[in-house]
């Protein structure tokens, strides 16, 4: 399928899912205010890959927090494709040094906004096109 639609109804804020895309794992979290926040706290020189790697926003898009979530209005929503951008594992949600998310192939942390850390992996696990359809209802693709 070319594009899927999500439901993200039962989603409270410290939930997510895991949607299958083009034979590839879409990671969807509604965060938590601390995560945001934890998230937004970040300078961009500290991030090992500054750039937002968002599908939706220009190819030179900086990686601060709201331009790797949904955006104004919508900066609790996170999604992404799950795939560890060093060798193409799947990562944990909610583990490693950032409470982001974790590889275990080789140990690679990723933050609450998905932005790579520490680790071998090059950059932050990318953003795929997406528009919220309804309040509820997310398209991927
Ligand atoms: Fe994720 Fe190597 S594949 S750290």
């Amino acid at each position: 399928l070319a594009s899927i639609e999500v439901d993200v109804a039962s989603l409270q804020p410290g939930m997510s899912l895991t949607a299958k895309w083009r034979g590839k794992p879409v990671f969807i979290r509604n965060r938590t205010d601390k995560e945001v926040e934890e998230a937004k706290a970040v300078s961009l020189d500290d991030l090992k890959d500054p750039v937002a790697r968002n599908a939706n926003l220009a190819a030179d898009a900086q990686a601060n927090d709201l331009d790797r979530s949904a955006g104004e209005g919508k900066e609790n929503w996170i999604v992404m494709i799950g795939s560890c951008t060093h060798l193409g594992c799947v990562p944990l949600g909610q583990a490693g040094d950032f409470g982001g998310w974790f590889c275990p192939c080789h140990g690679s942390h990723y933050d609450t906004a998905g932005r790579i850390r520490k680790g071998p992996a090059p950059e932050n696990l990318p953003v795929p096109t997406f528009s919220f359809v309804s309040d509820t209802v997310i398209k991927i693709g």
